[in-house]
């Protein structure tokens, strides 16, 4: 499919836009302390402005910094120190024919940063009692919890709260005002007022944080009063001609706040206050752990398209959409005119040259996003931006692919995706590579992920392509022995011979019911010279899957799917703990609405004809039916042709789960980190 509309120029305001495709505002995480713009925030910024994007959003600046700020390496334009870092950006990025963009906000109700330092959060109106925490939320490994450090651990005192007053909403408009005038003299070619997502304009907007009396509470008109004033303020400074425009939530889920109705009247009452178009985003109630991927980095495709048309309908600006769209959607959303143009994130995180690839008509070398979560769930643990699927991402400015000063001949053992990756990032560098899989075809283990998940079967897609694309010379059904390698002369072997899953060491852990990983593997008919087997999970009614880690938790939806009845047993509390956070509780959440049994603090004591014998969290006997048993648990790295080589003098790396178990996103990150150094 071509995708004229998409690569089409367009305006906003004033401002020409070289095609249709924006970057979405993603806060992340790496200004200074102090909010102030780094080289590393330059570089990965010019990554995607090379690639070919029209606009890029940089997301969450501060405007009134250091108050108002949900973490202390937000990006922030509160004083005019700022504005030299956002002048260096601009240029960078201009340079290679993008526009930059700043999405300013003030925090409201979740600045963080605020509660840290003991300041009142600045809300529309006080708080009702906050709402019970979803159970689910606390499924966090120790390591994530501690980088959380929730408001009250870190400060050790509740949040307080300061209701504004009619002059701090007047003073308030002019700090943007003020943001917008730095960002402008900045070279910054437009603003997009964050006034969705929860927080301070948003606060005002939605009747569940807005319970004034007053002309700035009740009605839609009264709650769109505060972003009006803030238009009008901006607009007395910098004139009509500097483009700046709103992020508005199209709805609010799962709670009785925002809904279409409201957003489209919003959206005229900024019209007309001189806002040059709306992008149309969704908030969710943040105490539900789905939150998250149900709105704001939506799971659903094309989730928010509907009110973005919808808001189409009732103004005359410029609509953005956003939301899990991928190119061909894009194409046809704009083709059939329900918005104007489309905001992409985590595909621009995963592959910064999409659009570029679009336009040479190579849609199929996209590295695809996997929706691991990994990006949104930096911002939770308040970590710079990083990528499950792309080590360069928030990496641009030490992580550089240049050609390699010797050139050599590099022979990589295993086809699985650290081994891929290896091969396709060494020979980008100019090395020659020869990439040897034992079995009939390439994916090693992630091939059985690839059969669980349509993400992870794109990104193996691509992986696979990628090795015709880049002249890796690949040889299926090659077993090599270390005496083999070691007569072939290479400079420099990869190990990447992944991981093994053995039985476990049980009783009964030998029964022909019991399968593990690894003989899984013989239903994708994966192993050399083995026959496609009859899928295992076909006839099964009643499955116990050993191990809650995510390979456990997918197994179990496959199996679910099928009709069985499907229990989980995970030694530990925490199921899916390799995704990260965010990704987690969406999975976990499908997982037991699927009806799948989820039990923790659980330890498997024997494998019976029929059933698995456990003792559950308080310490009492379990048996659960089963006529499968999934093992998914208890990976050991293959590590013994690395050691072979290494014994014989052979410049010999292992990298993936045969050097440590870290499942794809240790596979992509390790690959790179040693490809860098050859
Ligand atoms: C890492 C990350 C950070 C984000 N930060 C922001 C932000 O600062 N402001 C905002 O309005 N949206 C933010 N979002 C939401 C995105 O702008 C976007 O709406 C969402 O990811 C859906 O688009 P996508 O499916 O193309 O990723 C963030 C999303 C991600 C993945």
């Amino acid at each position: 499919m071509g995708h004229p509309h998409l690569l089409s120029p367009g305006r906003i305001g004033t401002l020409s836009l070289r095609n249709r495709i924006l970057m979405c505002p993603m806060g992340d995480d790496q200004a200074s302390h102090g909010g102030y713009v780094t080289p590393a925030q330059i570089a990965y910024y010019e990554a995607r402005a090379r690639g070919g994007a029209a606009l890029l959003l940089v997301g969450s600046v501060g405007i009134t910094a250091p108050d108002g700020l949900a973490s202390p390496e937000q990006s922030a334009i509160g004083s005019d120190e700022h504005v030299e870092g956002w002048a260096r950006l601009a240029s960078a990025v201009q340079a290679h024919g993008a526009k930059l963009a700043l999405q300013l906000v003030h925090n409201g109700k979740a600045a963080v940063e605020d509660i840290i330092a003991g300041r009142p959060l600045m809300v529309p109106s006080l708080p009702d009692a906050p709402p019970s925490a979803d159970p689910l939320m606390g499924m966090l490994t120790p390591d994530e919890a501690g980088r959380m450090g929730t408001p009250a651990q870190v400060s050790g005192a509740p949040p307080t709260y300061h209701e504004m007053t009619r002059q701090d909403i007047a003073d308030m408009a002019e700090r943007y005002a003020d943001a917008v005038e730095r960002a402008k003299r900045a070279g910054v070619d437009a603003c997009e007022l964050h006034a969705g997502h929860g927080y301070l304009i948003d606060n005002f907007l939605s009747p569940t944080t807005n319970h004034r009396t007053d002309e700035y509470g009740g009605s839609v008109e009264n709650r769109a009063r505060f972003l009006v004033d803030v238009l009008h303020a901006i607009r007395r400074r910098v004139g009509h001609d500097y483009p700046v425009w709103c992020r508005i939530n199209g709805e609010e889920f799962f709670v009785e706040g925002e809904r279409i109705e409201d957003a489209c009247r919003v959206a005229e009452l900024a019209e007309a206050a001189g806002s040059d178009a709306f992008h149309v985003s969704a908030y969710a109630d943040p105490s539900r752990a789905i939150g998250y991927t149900e709105a704001h980095s939506t799971h659903v495709p094309g989730r928010f398209v509907a009110f973005g048309a919808a808001i189409k309908k009732r103004v005359g600006v410029p609509v953005i959409t956003v939301g899990r769209i991928e190119p061909d959607a894009a194409e046809t959303i704009l083709a059939e005119g329900r918005a104007d143009f489309v905001a992409m994130g985590r595909k621009l995180l995963a592959d910064p040259d999409l659009p570029n690839k679009l336009a040479a008509g190579e849609p199929e070398s996209i590295r695809p996003c996997m929706y691991h979560y990994r990006c949104i769930s930096q911002i939770f643990e308040r970590s710079k931006i990083r990528c499950a699927v792309n080590a360069f991402t928030g990496f641009e400015s030490e992580r550089r692919l240049e050609p390699a000063s010797v050139q050599r001949r590099v022979l990589v053992v295993g086809g699985g995706p650290a081994g891929m990756e290896a091969a396709r990032l060494a020979s980008l560098r100019g090395h020659s590579v020869v990439l040897a899989e034992a079995s009939s075809r390439l994916g090693g283990r992630f091939a059985l992920a690839a059969r669980t998940a349509e993400p992870n079967a794109a990104l193996l897609r691509w992986l696979e392509g990628e090795m015709g694309r880049r002249g890796v010379e690949v040889r299926l059904g090659t077993r090599l022995e270390a005496d083999a390698i070691a007569r072939a002369g290479h400079d420099v072997v990869i190990v990447a011979t992944g991981a093994r899953w053995p039985r476990p060491e049980l009783p009964g852990a030998d029964r022909a019911q019991v399968r593990t990983v690894d003989e899984l593997a013989g239903w994708l008919g994966v192993e050399h010279g083995q026959a496609k087997e009859r899928d295992p999970l076909h006839d099964a009614r009643h499955v116990v899957v050993i191990g809650g880690n995510r390979a456990g938790v997918a197994l179990a939806m496959v199996a679910r799917s099928r009709g069985a009845d499907v229990v989980v047993l995970e030694p530990g509390t925490v199921f899916a703990a390799a995704n990260g956070l965010v990704g987690r509780w969406r999975y976990v959440h499908e997982a037991v609405e699927a009806g799948v049994r989820l039990e923790a603090r659980s330890r498997v004591t024997s494998i019976a004809a029929d059933a698995v014998v456990w003792q559950d969290a308080d310490g009492r006997a379990q048996r659960t039916r089963a006529d499968l048993v999934l093992v998914s648990s208890g990976a050991v790295s293959e590590a013994g042709l690395a050691d072979a080589l290494g014994a014989r003098g052979i410049e010999t790396h292992a990298i993936g789960d045969c050097a440590a178990v870290g499942l794809v996103e240790g596979a992509m990150h390790g690959a790179a980190e040693l490809v860098l150094r050859l």
